[in-house]
């Protein structure tokens, strides 16, 4: 079932009906050795902004985008995204976990980028959507994968001068993913960067495409440095542990308290905030979020990193030039806590835990 309809950048599409109610068989994935990376679905969901509106949007299998040469996104990078994941349960649902947050970050996000905010109700509705459609994508219970949800926006009539965009597309498609990075459990290795990720009163507290842009160098350099990842400090002093590219830092002191850094300049995750609320409430653990410096990271028991994609990824050392830090966890499994902290958020996601009211959302 579909119907023909032309969107704002040109394209003919094809709408696609969602199916109902019936659970559709499972594709052949071989789940368990997934990585991160882009697996096609059937469906994705686009909606069109243009005159001061967006319109009902809908679903369709057209993966490809056509769009002016001239378009706000090509010329002057105004684009944004947001990443959350599907799950299903150990009792066979499927489920997103805290997409509302994710919605309002996209919404305070756009309004920082100069585009219209796509409405937190209609983020939600089309999340729903997506992955119904694509349920056969939902890595099934127990695989180690998840779906991961990429809604993204961006500005696609054509802008020469330096202004927004008057037309935009949101998007929304899913992949199977498995773990961010390659290893699994394995503890990661991080550089101080020489780069930095974020300014003071600049864009590192969003979800803006040009964060990622201007990471890639720094990105490529680490590895090609033998890294998994870097460790940003702060822009203005270079004293105070900021973020990785794509993920936040928890650690651990030595008597069981998990610090995580304070800054205006991070992406304030949603995983992170999550797992400030487990430490507290599910483990009784004491948990803050204050200013690090770099000169304390030395005295922690165990660091990790935390993110949709990273979900808790343990870190077992960080190299700043001639200088090495080793956690005590060491370089062959989690630390104690954050090996509780993983197992009790992963526990929630997969309802093996019962979650705080308004975590999980049922598709
Ligand atoms: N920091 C950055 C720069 C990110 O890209 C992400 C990923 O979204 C995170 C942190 C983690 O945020 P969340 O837990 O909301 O996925
Ligand atoms: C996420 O965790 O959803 C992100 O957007 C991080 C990105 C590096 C994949």
């Amino acid at each position: 079932m579909g119907c023909k309809i032309k969107n704002n950048i040109g394209q003919q599409i094809e709408k696609a009906e969602p199916k109902g109610d019936v659970k559709m068989e499972k594709k052949n994935i071989d789940w368990e050795n997934l990585g991160f990376g882009y697996v096609q679905a059937d469906q994705r969901y686009v909606s069109n902004y243009k005159n001061g509106a967006w319109d009902d949007g809908c679903l369709t299998q057209n993966a490809e985008i056509t769009m002016n040469e001239c378009a706000g996104v090509l010329q002057y990078a105004q684009t944004c995204f947001e990443g959350l994941k599907a799950y299903t349960t150990e009792d066979g649902r499927t489920v997103t976990f805290r997409p509302d947050l994710n919605a309002q970050r996209m919404h305070d996000t756009a309004e920082r980028l100069e585009m219209p905010p796509f409405p937190v109700e209609r983020f939600l509705d089309a999340v729903k959507k997506v992955v119904k459609a694509n349920e056969a994508y939902v890595p099934p219970y127990g695989s180690g994968a998840s779906l991961y949800i990429r809604p993204y926006m961006f500005g696609s009539n054509p802008v020469i001068g330096v202004k927004p965009a008057d037309e935009y597309q949101f998007r929304i498609f899913v992949t199977p993913v498995g773990p961010y990075f390659k290893g699994g459990a394995k503890p990661l290795t991080l550089c101080v960067s020489d780069f930095d990720r974020a300014a003071p009163h600049g864009t590192g507290h969003i979800k803006a495409g040009l964060n990622y842009a201007m990471s890639l160098h720094a990105i490529v350099t680490a590895h090609k440095n033998g890294f998994d990842e870097n460790m940003y400090l702060d822009a203005a002093t270079r004293t105070k542990v900021e973020e990785t590219g794509g993920a936040n830092f928890l650690f651990v002191t030595k008597d069981n308290k998990v610090v995580t850094p304070k800054s205006p300049s991070i992406l304030p995750s949603i995983t992170r905030r999550s797992l400030m609320i487990v430490a507290k409430e599910y483990l009784g653990l004491e948990a803050e979020e204050r200013e690090v410096t770099f000169e304390e990271v030395k005295d922690f028991a165990e660091c990790g990193l935390c993110g949709t994609a990273a979900v808790i990824s343990p870190v077992g050392k960080i190299v700043d030039h001639d200088k090495e830090i080793c956690f005590p966890s060491g370089m062959t499994q989690m630390g104690p806590v954050i090996q509780k902290l993983y197992d009790t958020l992963t526990g929630i996601q997969m309802g093996r835990i019962k979650a705080p009211e308004g975590w999980i959302y049922e598709i």
